[in-house]
């Protein structure tokens, strides 16, 4: 009733700011619903991707009706055809209808991104997102905002996310197939947009390098280099797809980096704090030589303002590493040239890519 009477023409002719706070609350009566149901849209695109819809659609022609899909997945169509009329509205995928009433689904780009194998698929990042154990600690943020040392997934899980990895290697595969998603979308990104980042670079690490897709993709891109993997032994020992060109090695980056003329770190500064990052930074620096090495930092780069319609995926992995780890964090340049200086690097370079991450390179 209240809400009727917001949308009618106000009967106080000059009070202009009244009809403004109106008009803000009865954006704000339907905006609520948004988040009140926000798990919605998280929860379907899961379905989707579980019941294997996208594939269908693609394995059909890039078109199926919704008989051709119920049956093809031997399920109710009530149900299917109410979750394609969501996925609809959503514009995930395009319904058409045909004169007999018949209707047809097809793909959009969103719906290509949700294919298994996809040239830019983003199936394994939702699914490790979408998973109950990295679920369960965004309903203890509060926890670990209370708590001085505390950390959302520690409260919920007993131990960091690392250490939880180590003992469910289930969960471990999620991550290093969710990183290696990343990598397939980022890295021909640096090849194309940096193409004298390895120039002269015989040899390069990658620290905390996962199961080897950045390195594998880079001794493609940059023929003349030789790649040590380097990560966490239940990492390196999970039976990783051998490459040539690039050797698997496990350690532990807070003891020692193995040498060679480059080191590059993606995405995993971001997991930890500042006295962290400072420390696995020198070891980086240890393991490069003084007069040619440096070491490549692909991360976010936060801005306070800017057009970039990526901003917002980075300010959501700020909110994901607040949820995931215990003191990582999205850095904005300043920070992060605070840990690259106090690592005692003496300069930094920052190129912007087409990604969430740029190419943050530290010299010696
Ligand atoms: C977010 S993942 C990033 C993986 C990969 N760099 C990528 O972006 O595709 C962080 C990686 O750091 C590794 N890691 C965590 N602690 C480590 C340690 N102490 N030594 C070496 N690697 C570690 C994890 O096992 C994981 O593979």
């Amino acid at each position: 009733m209240e809400e009727t009477m917001m949308n009618l023409p106000t009967q106080n002719n000059g009070d202009h700011s009244k009809e403004v706070i109106d008009e803000e609350d009865a954006k704000a009566a339907s905006k609520i619903w948004d988040y009140v149901f926000g798990f919605t849209d998280m929860a379907l695109i899961k379905c989707a991707i579980d019941l294997g819809i996208p594939d269908l659609i693609e394995k059909n022609g890039g078109s199926i009706s919704l008989s051709e899909l119920s049956s093809s997945l031997s399920c109710s169509t009530p149900h299917l055809y109410r979750i394609m009329r969501y996925l609809v509205h959503k514009n995930i995928f395009n319904q058409k209808k045909t004169s007999q009433n018949n209707l047809f689904y097809s793909q959009t780009p969103l719906s290509r991104r949700l294919l298994s194998n996809g040239k830019n698929s983003m199936v394994p990042l939702l699914l490790l997102e979408t998973s109950p154990t990295m679920l369960a600690p965004w309903l203890a943020l509060s926890k670990r905002v209370l708590q001085e040392n505390g950390s959302a997934f520690d409260a919920v899980h007993g131990e960091d996310v690392w250490s939880f990895s180590a003992e469910n290697l289930e969960h471990s595969r999620l991550i290093n197939d969710a990183m290696a998603c990343d990598a397939r979308i980022v890295i021909p990104r640096v090849i194309e947009e940096c193409p004298d980042l390895f120039k002269g670079v015989c040899s390069v690490v990658d620290v905390g390098g996962g199961d080897g897709t950045t390195l594998s993709m880079l001794v493609k891109g940059f023929s003349w280099i030789k790649g040590i993997n380097f990560d966490l032994p239940h990492v390196i020992d999970a039976n990783l797809v051998a490459c040539q060109g690039v050797e698997h090695v496990s350690g532990d980056m807070f003891k020692l980096v193995p040498k060679a003329d480059v080191a590059i770190i993606k995405w995993v500064l971001h997991d930890w704090g500042d006295e962290e990052c400072i420390k696995i930074l020198k070891n980086c620096k240890e393991a490069i030589p003084k007069d040619k090495g440096k070491v490549i930092i692909l991360e976010g780069v936060l801005e306070e303002e800017t057009n970039d319609k990526l901003e917002s995926a980075r300010m959501m992995l700020d909110m994901v590493m607040m949820a995931h780890t215990t003191n990582g964090k999205e850095r904005t340049l300043k920070e992060w040239n605070y840990v690259i200086m106090e690592a005692g690097f003496s300069r930094i370079n920052v190129t912007r890519i087409h990604a969430v991450q740029s190419v943050i390179e530290a010299f010696p």
